[in-house]
C-alpha cells in the first residue's frame, strides 16, 4: 500500500504559495504520488537557483566548472555515452487514431502506452528530487506564445531550461488559472535507499519519448540529454504545438528567424527550415561578407507564426537559449556564435582543455597538445579519436548573442518576408530557387530530402526525405500537415504571404569539392532573395522556379569561376525526372492524405521538365 506523500511537508515553498492553479496543484500531487520523490522543489528560475543546482552537480560530478578567467560561470557536462542525441525510433505519437500520427511517426496505442508509462513512472524517482519548471514558450505574455510547466527529476535538465526558456515564477503570473501543457520527465533510474547516483543517470535501455496530441501531453523517460528531455523544444514547440497549430490556423516550424538589413536601413526578416545540424545556427547569426549589409538573429532553431492584424505572417522564437552543435563552430565559421558562449553557458560532452576550457573539432586551427575527451579519457591529436562527440553541444542564453535583433522579443513577432527551405545535397538542387507560388513553394517543402546527421541516434550521411525538415518533428499526419500549409495559403490574403525558397550550400563538383563557400557568404543569396521580396526583377523562369538572372547573383569579390556558378544553377532535366520519381514514390506513403494540390504541382514540374 503506497502512502500519500505530504506535498506541504516536502516542498521548498508552500505550493499554496507558490500556485493558485488547481489544475497545476492536482497535477503535481498526482505526480508526487506514482514517482514518489524524496523530496520536491518548486522553481522560481532565480540566479541564486540555478547557481545552487549547478553547485550540487559539481559535487555530484555532473559538471566541472571551468576557468572563471577562461570562460566566467561556465560548465562542462559529460553525458552518459549511451545518451548522446534525440532517439527517433524511441519517439512516439499516441494520436487516438493509428491513421492521425501518419507513416512518418512511431504509434502505438494511448491506452497502451498509458499503462506502459504508469508502470515505467510507478517510483521513478525515490531517491532523488523531483523539480517543477514552469516555462514560457516566447516572450511572457505574448498572444503567440504558450506556457508548459516541465516535471523533472533531472538538474541538469532544470539548469539547462532556465537557459532556453523564460523559466520560473513570474511564468505563474502569467499562467495565473489558464492552461499549460504538462510535461513529464524522468531519467528512469530511481535509487535504492544508501545507492550511490551516477554523474549522467538514465536509463540506457527503455527510453520513451511520448506526445499524446489530442491532450497535449508529454511524457519522457529513459533520457537526460537535448531535445529528448528539454521537453520545450521538440517535444511541445513543434510536436505538440504543430497540432495546436493545426487546430488554431497558425504555424510552429523547425526554422531559424533573422533579420537582415539592406545598406539603406530597410530590414526584412527571413524564416528558413534546415534539418538538424544543417547550419542553422550559423545562417541565423552569419556576418555578411556583402559591405553594408546586416544580419541579425531572432532565433535559431524553431518560428512560431501567426498572422498579425495587419494580415502579414509574424514570427516569435519560442526560445530563450541556443542549444548549439559545438564541432564545427569557430570564431571562424561562426565569431557570433562564439561571442554568445563566451560566458553564463553549458557546453555538453566536448573536450576538456588543460587550461580548464572547452574544445571541439574545428574550433581552432591548431587542437590543443593535450586534452580530457568527452568521455573522460585522456586525448591527443595522434589518439585518431574525436575528442568531442559530433552532437556535442552549447547552451547558451540567446540575449547573449551580439546580433541578437532588437525585436526578438516583441511579443507580437516579426513579419515575414521570405521563407526558405533548404538541405544537404551534393546534387541536383541548385545554389537558390524561388517558388512559382504559395503551392508550389509547399511542394518544394515537402519534397526536401537531406543527408543525415549525428543530432539523432542512427547512420550520418545517408539521404533521407526530411519535409520542411519537420519529419522528427510533426506532431501528426504529414499529408494533413501539408494539406495545413495549403490552406494557410488559401486563406490569406497572397499579396501578403512570404515568398518561398529552395537553397542548397552543399552541392557539390564531380571531384567531389563544395560549390559554394557558405558561411558569410550565403549574405549574397540572402541579398537576392531580399531584393525579390522587394519587387526586383532580378530572375529568370527555369523549370524548377525562378532562379537568380545572369549577373543578379552578386559575386563581387568573390573566387568563384563561371563554370562553377553554371554547375551552381545548371537544371540536368534528366536527373531531375529521377529526381521527381523519387518524390512521387515518397508521396505514395501518404495516401489520399497528400492534398491535391502537390500531386498537381509534381505533374507540372515533371510537364516543365520534359517540356
Ligand atoms: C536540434 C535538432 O537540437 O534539430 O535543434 O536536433
Ligand atoms: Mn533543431
Amino acid at each position: 500500500m503506497v502512502t500519500r506523500m505530504n506535498i506541504a511537508a516536502s516542498t521548498n515553498i508552500p505550493l499554496e504559495q507558490w500556485t493558485d492553479n488547481e489544475r497545476l496543484r492536482a497535477w503535481i500531487q498526482a505526480m508526487v504520488d506514482k514517482c514518489r520523490p524524496d523530496a520536491i522543489h518548486l522553481c522560481d528560475g532565480s540566479e541564486e537557483e540555478y547557481d545552487s543546482l549547478c553547485e550540487l552537480m559539481v559535487k555530484k560530478g555532473t559538471l566541472t566548472r571551468l576557468n572563471d578567467s577562461k570562460r566566467p560561470n561556465s560548465y562542462l557536462c559529460r553525458s552518459n555515452p549511451a545518451d548522446v542525441a534525440r532517439v527517433e525510433d524511441r519517439t512516439f505519437i499516441c494520436s487516438q487514431n493509428k491513421e492521425d500520427a501518419g507513416p512518418t511517426n512511431n504509434w502505438c496505442d494511448p491506452q497502451e502506452m498509458r499503462q506502459k508509462l504508469s508502470d515505467l513512472f510507478e517510483g521513478c524517482m525515490q531517491g532523488r528530487t523531483m523539480y517543477v519548471v514552469p516555462f514560457s514558450m516566447g516572450p511572457l505574455g505574448s498572444p503567440i506564445a504558450h506556457i508548459g510547466i516541465e516535471i523533472t527529476d533531472s538538474p541538469y535538465v532544470v539548469a539547462s531550461m532556465r537557459i532556453m526558456t523564460r523559466m520560473g515564477a513570474d511564468v505563474l503570473k502569467v499562467l495565473g488559472k489558464g492552461d499549460f501543457v504538462p510535461a513529464m520527465h524522468s531519467v528512469g533510474a530511481p535509487l535504492a535507499v544508501g545507492e550511490k547516483d551516477s554523474p549522467w543517470p538514465c536509463n540506457a535501455e527503455n527510453k520513451y519519448i511520448v506526445h499524446f496530441p489530442e491532450s497535449r501531453e508529454i511524457w519522457s523517460y529513459g533520457s537526460g540529454y537535448g531535445g529528448n528531455s528539454l521537453l520545450g523544444k521538440k517535444c511541445f514547440a513543434l510536436r505538440i504545438a504543430s497540432v495546436m497549430a493545426r487546430d488554431e490556423g497558425w504555424l510552429a516550424e523547425h526554422m531559424l528567424i533573422l533579420g537582415i538589413t539592406n545598406p539603406q536601413g530597410v530590414r526584412k526578416y527571413i524564416a528558413a527550415a534546415f534539418p538538424s545540424a544543417c547550419g542553422k545556427t550559423n545562417l541565423a547569426m552569419l556576418q555578411p561578407t556583402l559591405p553594408g549589409w546586416k544580419v541579425e538573429c531572432v532565433g535559431d532553431d524553431i518560428a512560431w507564426m501567426k498572422f498579425g492584424k495587419d494580415g502579414r505572417l509574424r514570427a516569435i522564437n519560442p526560445e530563450y537559449g541556443f542549444f548549439g552543435v559545438a564541432p564545427g563552430t569557430s570564431y571562424s565559421s561562426n565569431p557570433n556564435a562564439m561571442r554568445s558562449i563566451e560566458r553564463n553557458s553549458m557546453f555538453t560532452n566536448v573536450a576538456l582543455t588543460d587550461d580548464g576550457d572547452v574544445w571541439w573539432e574545428e574550433m581552432s586551427e591548431e587542437p590543443p597538445k593535450h586534452a580530457v575527451d568527452w568521455k573522460g579519457k585522456d586525448w591527443t591529436a595522434e589518439s585518431g579519436e574525436k575528442a568531442a562527440h559530433p552532437n556535442a553541444r552549447f547552451t547558451a542564453p540567446a540575449s547573449q548573442c551580439p546580433v541578437i535583433d532588437p525585436s526578438w522579443e516583441d511579443p507580437e513577432g516579426v513579419p515575414i518576408s521570405a521563407i526558405i527551405f533548404g538541405g544537404r545535397r551534393a546534387t541536383n538542387v541548385p545554389l537558390v530557387c524561388e517558388a512559382l507560388s504559395w503551392n508550389h513553394g509547399v511542394f518544394m517543402g515537402a519534397s526536401v530530402s537531406s543527408q543525415t546527421t549525428a543530432a539523432a541516434a542512427g547512420a550520418v550521411g545517408k539521404l533521407r526525405h526530411d519535409p520542411f525538415a519537420m519529419l522528427p518533428f510533426c506532431g501528426y499526419h504529414m499529408g494533413d500537415y501539408f494539406g495545413h500549409w495549403v490552406n494557410v495559403g488559401q486563406q490569406h490574403d497572397a499579396s501578403k504571404l512570404p515568398r518561398i525558397y529552395n537553397v542548397n550550400w552543399f552541392k557539390k563538383d564531380d571531384k567531389g569539392a563544395f560549390l559554394w563557400p557558405g558561411f558569410g557568404e550565403n549574405s549574397r543569396v540572402l541579398k537576392w532573395i531580399f531584393e525579390r521580396t522587394n519587387g526586383a526583377q532580378n530572375a529568370v523562369e527555369s523549370p524548377l522556379g525562378y532562379l537568380p538572372a545572369p549577373g543578379e547573383l552578386d559575386t563581387t569579390g568573390l573566387d568563384i569561376s563561371p563554370e562553377q556558378l553554371k554547375q551552381l544553377f545548371n537544371v540536368d532535366r534528366e536527373a531531375w525526372l529521377n529526381e521527381t520519381q523519387g518524390t512521387r514514390q515518397y508521396f505514395e506513403i501518404f495516401g489520399d492524405r497528400l492534398p491535391k494540390a502537390l500531386r498537381d504541382e509534381l505533374e507540372a514540374l515533371e510537364a516543365r521538365l520534359r517540356g
